[in-house]
């Protein structure tokens, strides 16, 4: 199998990770845990949501939590936006980078954003021209792309189609989402390729959660398929309150011990990743899944 040299890692502990918590952290907690994140040497932390506060009560602060982050140059801070309306509220809180967020199944698409895929697509036309005017990039998610909570199987030309419509907005970047982890590797080896033809290698994104302790293989499976970006959230926190039963996104610390062993670099402090999630730790009314905080902890 052949591996790519560099990979990037996009954390996204504090927007994902913290959706689903179901205990209310303060801006101020969040705010420090960003500022751990950022002391590990992250090139890209997702901080967190421009969405209804009803929707997402957890990340209500986005107004107060983006402005604090201190920024360092070269790093990206994306913000997911869900419409025009959190575009316009996440330009003025000084955002750079946003995220737009869709799905490969009707279902998911309607019980997460309440709009047909179609109409969430039109929904962003106003969201990208207002990106390009400001000179902001934009990433495309695609929710459900291996398997959707309420539809099952979902066909992977779906995400092809879900892939292009993003695209020909203007998307930078797509992010392949395994929502309530279902995926296995067979099916990473059949879609990555296939997006990667789509969209470029230096444009995919694979997201994995790690519902039933895939992720790992699926992410080797992305590896050996040509992807180099992945996404994760530092001690495998969160998951989505319209995904049944999802658990949190594959650990960035079990990521990160995987690559660097197989000598590929990426740029982050592991040592440091374990800093942030201890942190984090106590103000989550359950334990962080990651194997590796896990047994870091255990050894000191
Ligand atoms: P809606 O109810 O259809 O839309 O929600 P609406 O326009 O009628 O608005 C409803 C209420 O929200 C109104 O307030 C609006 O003002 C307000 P009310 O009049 O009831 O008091 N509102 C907003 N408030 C703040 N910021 C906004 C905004 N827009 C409307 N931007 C909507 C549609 C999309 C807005 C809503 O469903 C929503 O915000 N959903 C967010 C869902 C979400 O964040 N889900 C989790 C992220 S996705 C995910 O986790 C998957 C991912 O990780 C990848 C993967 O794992 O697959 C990315
Ligand atoms: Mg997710």
């Amino acid at each position: 199998m052949k591996f790519p040299a560099k990979v990037k890692i996009v954390e996204v502990g504090p927007r994902d990770g913290l959706q689903n918590e179901n205990v209310a952290i303060s801006a101020e907690n969040k705010i420090r845990y960003i500022e751990l994140l950022n002391e590990a040497g992250f090139s890209e932390i997702e901080v967190t949501s421009f969405v209804s506060p009803k929707a997402i009560p957890q990340l209500k602060d986005a107004r107060e939590v983006f402005p604090a982050i201190q920024k360092k140059s070269g790093v990206r801070y994306p913000v997911l936006v869900p419409n025009e309306r959190g575009m316009r509220d996440a330009i003025e809180a000084g955002v750079r980078d946003v995220s737009v967020f869709t799905a490969a199944s009707e279902s998911f698409a309607q019980a997460n954003i309440h709009a047909s895929i179609r109409e969430s697509i039109e929904r962003f036309k106003p969201v990208t021209q207002l990106a390009e005017a400001n000179g902001i990039r934009v990433r495309g998610y695609i929710s459900t792309a291996f398997g959707c909570p309420y539809e099952g199987v979902v066909a992977p030309e779906k995400v092809y189609d879900v892939c292009k419509a993003l695209l020909d907005l203007g998307v930078a970047e797509l992010s392949i989402g395994d929502t309530i982890g279902v995926a296995t590797p067979n099916q990473v080896l059949e879609i990555t390729p296939k997006v990667i033809e789509i969209a470029g290698a230096d444009r995919v994104a694979l997201h994995f959660h790690d519902t039933r302790g895939t992720a790992l293989a699926n992410i080797l499976a992305g590896l050996s398929a040509g992807a180099a970006i992945f996404d994760s959230a530092s001690g495998g926190a969160g998951g989505c309150p319209y995904a049944p039963g999802a658990a949190g996104n594959v650990a960035t610390e079990d990521v990160l011990y995987m690559l660097h062993g197989m000598g590929i670099a990426t740029g982050i402090d592991l040592d440091k990743v374990v800093l942030a999630s201890e942190f984090l730790a106590p103000l989550l009314s359950r334990p962080l899944s990651s194997k590796y905080l896990q047994a870091a902890l255990r050894q000191r």
